[in-house]
């Protein structure tokens, strides 16, 4: 027996081995944590269970049959965080640069199916050179059993995916299909095809960095949600961001029974004089939810608008907010699609919906036209219109045009529906509207005067009911606390039907 028992501890030795202590002083040299590491710190202690440690490949082609690994480039299993179940899979670049085989995709496929039988998240920590390539099509079958899976997964168990090392070719589009991606900088990236390909085919020189590294995916392209300056706040953010959400679609987040109270009376003085002025939402938003609890998500992408996960006496919510203090606060393509895809994120796990408002309408010019502020514009009217959470808008500042029809309004089926005395509420800004009243007029001073005090507030709206009540901006916690603690039980249901057809 004795030598059996040593037999098995030899063989766990060797498979936290991974590809060998070279490899793992390689993977450190370049400022990376190994895969058993990266599970360590995210993961409470001693609650890891692994599942496959001694799976191997199969693999006879090009002398593949003499280099085996245990666990063959990926730990999966299962264990808590902050006390919560979760499912993770974390590929070991020591093999095989955590290349996916057959057998590799099985382990994540195991683990992402008992995700989603036994109702609790999935993590994926990926750090990879793709494809298998002594495995040819076995491997390609892989993935795409993955990405059936993520696709499956969707909306019914929150799926995150933790960009760690390379990730590229069609291997990106697993972490795409995901709800939440988060890159490490210097250390990682993302792209279709690499700088050689681009070379040849485009002729731009390009580094990998410059193509699809942390920096660029979460500012330019808007792939990553977030950009982590190393390994360990890349897994802080992954704890902070599981603590708002529910173990799955048929969950409740827990509530959190202590919470300081932001310093509200600032909110009165956050608006300026002069209509025209910036103000920084983040203010406004820091002055409403509980003390220390707005976990901001996309934040250097599509900066006009913020989105991101807060609380509200204990209360997970999602907030979307109009931005002032950048391009004040209009609506773009990006910035519909990164408000969109938050929402619908929020309504998939009840996450209740809290929006903040001053927007000026959409951007003009051909830019946006040509590329399609249509159909992105109706993406975020979409997923208002078809989110049944408890939903509640403030209109802080401007609310013009179409655009105020969008935010999340009484008429897309908001439940209610606030304005500070400071709201402007109208189908235009008074100078633009008075031009086309009264076109080839003089003097229209008076006129544009006349307009602003018929429409530049509130009290036209709150008179069809459109705005539910017009708040003091120091009362804004409170007026919400009660809304949603008087939705809390809502039940709207979609007609029925297979799926909508959002426009993509
Ligand atoms: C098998 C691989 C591998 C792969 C790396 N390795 N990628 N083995 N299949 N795809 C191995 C290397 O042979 C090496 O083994 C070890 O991993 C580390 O690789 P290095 O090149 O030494 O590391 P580094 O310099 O950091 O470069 C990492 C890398 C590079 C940029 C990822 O290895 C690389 O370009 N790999 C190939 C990437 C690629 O073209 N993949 C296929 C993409 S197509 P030793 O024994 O020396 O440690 C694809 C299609 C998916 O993925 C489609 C899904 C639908």
């Amino acid at each position: 027996m004795k030598k059996k028992l040593k037999e098995l501890e030899d063989k766990i030795k060797e498979a936290h081995l991974g590809g060998g202590e070279k490899r793992i002083e390689s993977q450190h040299k370049k400022g990376k944590l190994t895969a058993r590491e990266r599970i360590h710190f995210l993961m409470d202690e001693g609650s890891f269970e692994e599942i496959g440690m001694f799976v191997t490949h199969r693999s006879v082609e090009f002398g593949l049959e003499r280099e085996k690994y245990l666990g063959d480039g990926v730990i999966t299993g299962y264990g808590t965080v902050n006390g919560r179940p979760v499912y993770v899979f974390a590929q070991d670049f020591t093999v095989f640069g955590g290349s996916l085989s057959e057998s590799h995709a099985e382990k994540i496929c195991r683990i992402m199916d008992l995700a989603m039988q036994n109702g609790a998240p999935i993590i994926g920590l990926n750090d990879s050179g793709g494809a298998r390539i002594q495995e040819g099509v076995v491997s390609l079958g892989g993935y795409a059993d993955i990405f059936y899976r993520n696709t499956r997964a969707s909306g019914v168990i929150p799926q995150i995916s933790a960009v760690m090392g390379p990730c590229a070719g069609g291997a990106v589009y697993s972490p795409a299909i995901t709800d939440f991606i988060l890159m490490v900088e210097n250390t990682s990236y993302m792209f279709v095809t690499g700088p050689n390909v681009v070379k040849t085919v485009t002729h731009e020189e390009v580094t990998s960095e410059e193509l699809g590294g942390a920096s660029v995916h979460s500012s330019k392209s808007g792939v990553a949600h977030f950009s982590c300056a190393n390994g360990l706040e890349c897994i802080s953010n992954i704890k902070k961001l599981l603590s708002y959400m529910p173990q799955n679609c048929e969950d409740e987040v827990p509530v959190l029974s202590e919470f300081e109270n932001p310093k509200s009376e600032i909110l009165n003085s956050v608006i300026p004089e002069n209509p025209n002025q910036p103000y920084d939402m983040r203010d406004v938003i820091n002055g409403t939810v509980d003390a220390e609890s707005f976990f901001e998500v996309h934040k250097n992408f599509a900066e006009n608008i913020v989105v991101g996960f807060a609380r509200l006496a204990g209360r997970s919510i999602g907030i979307v907010a109009n931005q002032p203090a950048f391009l004040a606060g209009v609506l773009d393509i990006h910035s519909s699609q990164k408000a969109a895809r938050f929402v619908r994120f929020c309504d998939s796990f009840n996450i209740p919906l809290l929006v903040f408002e001053d927007v000026p309408g959409f951007l003009p010019g051909t830019d946006q036209e040509w590329n399609g502020i249509i159909s992105s514009g109706a993406k975020l009217l979409y997923a208002f219109c078809e989110a049944t959470v408890p939903r509640v808008t403030v209109i802080t500042r401007k609310a013009y045009g179409g655009a105020y029809d969008v935010m999340n309004s009484k008429h897309i089926g908001a439940d209610m529906n606030y304005a500070w005395p400071s709201a402007e509420i109208a189908v235009m800004g008074a100078k633009g509207a008075v031009e086309i009243i009264f076109k080839g007029e003089k003097d229209l001073k008076k006129k544009e005067e006349e307009y602003i005090e018929h429409f530049a507030n509130p009290y036209r709206a709150a008179e069809r009911g459109y705005i539910d009540e017009v708040i003091l901006p120091a009362q804004t916690r409170d007026k919400l606390i009660s809304a949603f603690k008087m939705l809390e039980n809502k039940v709207d249901k979609m007609p029925r039907k297979k799926h909508g057809n959002i426009p993509l």
